[in-house]
């Protein structure tokens, strides 16, 4: 694959999926909305539809890479119109737009379309999301497939290193610890997470494979956000017992959260011909991402 398109290009996947699409020999067209960046590529609101339109012609892509979102999970919840404009509305536009250029489509959706009851979810379970987030994300995931039904719709859940300055819950971790700052980690919620490299070029592969439909990709295991923290803290070689015991029913949060949303990625797998990392294996890559000087060059990427 050539030509790629990738929304989203400011937020934590983006830029990454750009820098390996980069890496890849990719000719890449990166969109970007408030945080400008430096890859070749535009400013375009997604709700604009007209502008979609535009920019999805102009750079005529083979396959569109869709990681924009209104990801602020209390703000979809205080804000249900704008979670509804961004989530879905948006990327309705984008897969008609797609469509029209007889471009193909990977739309990146969330493990918590789950309601956390049980976890090691397939395929083949059905969604049933407890947040306002979620609900707009799972729908964002119809609109898609509805107009676009050869779309490849990947959930999943992520960390990784950022181009902006926010942290992702990792680098929040690994913050503290080096700070000797204690760390609260919740015991009640289990995921199963992907380093944001890992999960670009698993995606890279499937695109390969012309993959298609709904798939799964979390990491091989499952751990609860407490034992991730502990794990960030082993990779880094640094103190695990800053990390301290949390749960997330003790926390004072808007929306409510899933309490386990670990995939069963047995499919992925499958398809790929090979098994996904373990969480153990992305947080060393994901340290050795930092000595070798990959953040610096991502950061470096960060519009004026
Ligand atoms: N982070 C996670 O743990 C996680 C877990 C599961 C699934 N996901 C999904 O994975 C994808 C990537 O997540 P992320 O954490 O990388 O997100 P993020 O860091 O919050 O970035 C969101 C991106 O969306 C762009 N965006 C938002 N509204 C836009 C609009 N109206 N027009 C154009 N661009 C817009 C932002 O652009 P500007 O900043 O330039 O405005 C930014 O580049 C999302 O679809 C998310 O739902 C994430």
């Amino acid at each position: 694959v050539t030509r790629i398109l990738v929304t989203g290009a400011s937020g934590l996947f983006g830029a990454n999926v750009v820098m390996a699409a980069v890496e890849r020999g990719a000719e890449v067209t990166a969109l970007w909305h408030r945080h400008a960046v430096r890859f070749p590529g535009a400013r375009v609101d997604l709700t604009d539809s007209a502008a979609v339109e535009r920019v999805v012609t102009e750079a005529s892509p083979e396959w569109i890479i869709h990681c924009a979102a209104f990801t602020d999970v209390d703000g979809c919840e205080a804000d249900p119109p704008r979670a509804r404009r961004e989530n879905v509305e948006a990327s309705r536009a984008l897969a008609a737009a797609a469509r029209r250029v007889n471009a193909r489509l990977v739309y990146l959706s969330t493990d918590s379309v789950f309601d956390g009851e049980r976890g090691n979810y397939s395929e083949s379970d059905t969604p049933a999301p407890v947040n306002e987030y979620a609900r707009s994300k799972l729908a964002g995931e119809r609109a898609v497939l509805d107009e676009l039904p050869r779309s490849l719709v990947v959930r999943t859940n992520l960390y990784g290193w950022n181009l902006q300055e926010k942290s992702s819950l990792a680098e929040w971790v690994l913050s503290r610890l080096e700070s000797r700052t204690r760390v609260p980690g919740f015991t009640d919620v289990r995921f199963s997470p992907l380093l944001v490299n890992d999960l670009a070029e698993l995606i890279f592969e499937l695109v390969e494979r012309r993959a298609e439909g709904i798939l799964h990709l979390g990491a091989a295991d499952a751990l609860s956000k407490y034992e991730f923290a502990q794990a960030v803290a082993r990779a880094a070689g640094l103190d695990a017992s800053l990390v301290d015991e949390a749960t997330l029913r003790g926390s004072p949060l808007r929306a409510p959260r899933p309490a386990d949303t670990s995939l069963d990625s047995a499919q992925a797998a499958r398809l790929l011909g090979h098994a996904l990392p373990t969480v153990a294996a992305g947080l060393d890559r994901w340290y050795l991402l930092r000595k070798s000087g990959f953040v610096e060059r991502l950061k470096a990427a960060r519009g004026g």
